[in-house]
């Protein structure tokens, strides 16, 4: 739909906007640029210009539209609630359409909207009105429906009529509980909204990995929750370690039909019920302040907290309290006349880029990284930043010498949002991602890219850099998990030239590191100590820790599993590892090319003789639990009589589905599964309403 020629364009056009350039306001010019960017932001999951940029857009329309009423075109992007609809998903009406909200800036901002809300309510200026205030999470935004207890559908927000079905993806969602007893409170069905986050800290995991597995990394937390939501594969979705906070509930009815929202008074109260029935919610009792002049003060303290705050947030909600006023205050087609966004200020930057510089990591993947005129950035000074890759270089646009705009929200690592191609005076220079590996120096070694990969790689290394980044990895948590052995000593013995590849880890001479500076007998102990303990590990961490590219945690312990020993492998065929469910063609084929390599099977000698295990272990053999399963990471408890299984055989099913067993009733359970003639530890489990409580029948269908 739009060639690298129109998005260039309409890059150029959101910018003279942005800039107050454009000499007259060209009505159709800035609806196609809206259209454009909202194709960015919710179709591609990677909008080019800062939301604050987007909404500076949106009100020009909206202005040059309210002055020209006669221009306003039922297409218009003011005309419509703004959608997220693909073909990839079945649409599915949401059961009340969900809006969006006004924005606003600053504390006189918002006193306009108090104002606002009394006229609308027909309050007098001197009685306060009660506002909640909540996180406005920056994600992607959910609709979820309860049926009769049972979490029946859930749809992302789409045109804000219809949604898109994403039910199984979100099911995947420990945060979501599949039963909750909305019947307690006379709720048969409820549609709640909510928005998909990830922790920032858990982001920043996430694109470490893709980076070092050559993936494409996103953009910022939020593309990577609203697209999460939308991956073809459930087990996708929970990998990215989604969690959903409520912030709504949009529809509630009994069984008759009768709409319960009007029994509940306040939107307080309303997020209080949410929060008791056990749904992941900031605490309600904290956010409810008496007047705007407290709100204003409120997002202010959010502000300042809004770096150590574990989720992106990029403002805070403010919603009138009393139900009975916000019947008063009505809704636009567009939002709520009783909400508004308060917008944090964007944490953005703008600095130059000097240089491009290299790094090679362990599976060769070369990472160019973008050295900037040191800038300040919320509460850190900036001078590298990631470039990732190449296609993240192209489609920016980038050239050294660049005014560019960076962007650090919260406590993820800074990023390049865009260069400003306005300001070119024609000595910048183009970069040239190179072909052959920046590392090389007698002799040229190519780069190669894999199909449907993002990084180039040197897969030929002659310089040992690859042999350091693979140490590093060998000894680090997710590999052997070496205590205390962090990436600056591995840095430390590779220059010393005592380690020039994993299996010198374990050959090390702790007299001679006892003497370095700034170690002592002590710490020399101590990393002997961690490096023996390592050598028992199971095969499935050897596995892991070798860098094969492509062979993750999981795929190394569903292969640890089938052999005896680390060298069977020498012998495995392509069907040996496709006979395994979840390993595909691509780790079968770099398993196998791993092992036929002779120097490879030297190294794994060489392990073995330095006393590493290589053996399958009993660890190795322990069933590994499918992502997918039902009842991952909950705790589950049985009680009363059970008809068609024993307890014990009711108990090995849970654990076997990703449950843990426990034997009491507390807010520690998740799950009580109900036999005939249940007693005390039913009613304790109803009176903590935290609970999911379910039959015989119910579990055995859940875990089919
Ligand atoms: S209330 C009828 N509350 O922000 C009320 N929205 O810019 C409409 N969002 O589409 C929304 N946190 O996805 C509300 N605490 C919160 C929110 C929140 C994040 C999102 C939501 C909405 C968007 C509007």
């Amino acid at each position: 739909m739009y060639n690298t020629e129109k998005q260039k364009l309409y890059f150029d056009y959101s910018k003279k906007y942005l800039d107050n350039q454009a000499t007259a306001l060209d009505i159709d010019e800035l609806r196609d640029i809206l259209r454009y960017h909202e194709w960015r932001y919710s179709i591609k999951n990677d909008p080019v210009i800062a939301d604050y940029e987007y909404d500076s857009l949106y009100k020009q329309l909206e202005a040059l539209e309210a002055s020209h009423p006669e221009l306003i075109t039922p297409d218009s992007p003011t005309q419509r609630i703004s959608s997220d609809l693909s073909e990839d998903f079945p649409a599915i009406a949401h059961l009340v359409p969900m809006l969006s909200l006004d924005n606003s800036y600053n504390a006189e901002d918002l006193r306009k909207f108090d104002e606002q809300v009394r006229k609308l309510a027909e309050l007098p200026p001197e009685y306060p009105i009660e506002y909640c205030l909540e996180p406005k999470f920056d994600g992607g935004s959910v609709a979820i429906v309860y049926e009769n207890d049972i979490f029946s559908r859930a749809a992302t927000r789409g045109n804000g009529t219809l949604g898109e079905d994403i039910t199984l993806n979100v099911k995947t969602l420990p945060s979501i509980p599949l039963r909750v007893p909305f019947s307690d409170v006379g709720i048969h069905i409820a549609e709640l909204r909510g928005e998909a986050v990830i922790r920032k800290d858990k982001f920043d995991e996430l694109n470490q990995e893709r980076e070092a597995e050559g993936l494409q990394v996103f953009a910022n937390p939020r593309n990577s929750a609203a697209g999460g939501l939308r991956m073809k594969k459930p087990t996708d979705t929970r990998d990215r370690e989604i969690e959903i906070f409520l912030y709504q509930l949009g529809y509630a009815t009994d069984r008759l039909g009768t709409d319960m929202l009007a029994t509940i008074n306040t939107h307080n109260q309303q997020i209080q019920l949410l929060s008791d029935l056990g749904f992941k919610l900031e605490d309600p009792k904290e956010l409810v302040c008496a007047d705007i002049e407290e709100v204003s003060r409120k997002v202010k303290e959010w502000e300042n907290k809004r770096e150590a705050y574990p989720y992106e947030i990029d403002g805070m909600v403010v919603k009138v309290n009393s139900r009975d006023i916000q019947e008063k205050c009505g809704y636009t087609q567009h939002h709520p006349k009783w909400a508004i966004a308060y917008k944090f200020k964007a944490k953005q930057a703008t600095t130059i880029l000097l240089n491009v510089e290299y790094q090679v990591g362990k599976i060769g993947s070369i990472t160019p990284v973008a050295k900037v005129e040191p800038t300040h950035l919320a509460g850190v000074t900036v001078s590298s930043i990631s470039l990732h890759n190449e296609d993240f270089i192209t489609s920016k646009d980038l050239r050294i010498g660049d005014k560019i705009i960076i962007e650090r929200a919260g406590d993820v690592i800074p990023y390049v949002v865009k260069s400003l191609p306005d300001l070119r005076d024609g000595s910048e220079v183009p970069i040239k991602f190179p072909r052959i590996c920046p590392f090389s120096e007698s002799e040229e070694v190519e780069l190669i890219k894999g199909e449907g990969e993002a990084a180039w790689r040197c897969t030929n290394c002659i310089c040992g850099r690859q042999d350091l980044q693979k140490i590093i990895f060998h000894v680090s948590k997710d590999a052997m998990d070496i205590d205390g052995f962090g990436k600056s000593y591995v840095e430390r013995f590779f220059e010393l030239g005592w380690i020039k590849d994993i299996s010198d880890v374990y050959n090390l001479d702790f007299d001679e590191i006892s003497k370095l500076e700034g170690f002592g007998a002590r710490s020399a102990e101590n990393l002997q100590a961690s490096i023996e303990k390592a050598k028992s590990n199971p095969l499935a961490r050897l596995l892991h820790s070798l860098s094969i590219h492509h062979l993750g945690k999981k795929a190394s312990k569903l292969i640890a599993r089938e052999i005896k020993n680390i060298f069977d492998l020498i012998d495995w065929k392509t069907e040996d590892f496709l006979e395994i469910k979840d390993i595909g063609p691509v780790v079968a084929q770099n398993v196998q090319d791993f092992f036929s390599v002779e120097r490879n099977v030297a190294l794994l000698k060489r392990l073995e003789e330095r006393g590493v295990n290589v053996q399958q272990t009993e660890s190795d053999k322990l069933k590994e639990i499918a992502t997918d399963a039902p009842f991952i990471g909950k705790t589950i408890l049985f009680t009363g009589s059970l008809q068609q299984m024993t307890r014990n055989q009711a108990k090995e099913m849970a654990e076997s589905l990703g449950a843990k067993n426990i034997s009491a009733v507390s807010r520690n359970l998740d799950i009580l599964v109900v036999g005939e003639n249940a007693g005390s530890k039913l009613k304790k489990a109803q009176d903590l309403g935290t609970v999911q409580i379910m039959s015989e029948s119910e579990f055995l269908a859940l875990a089919d």
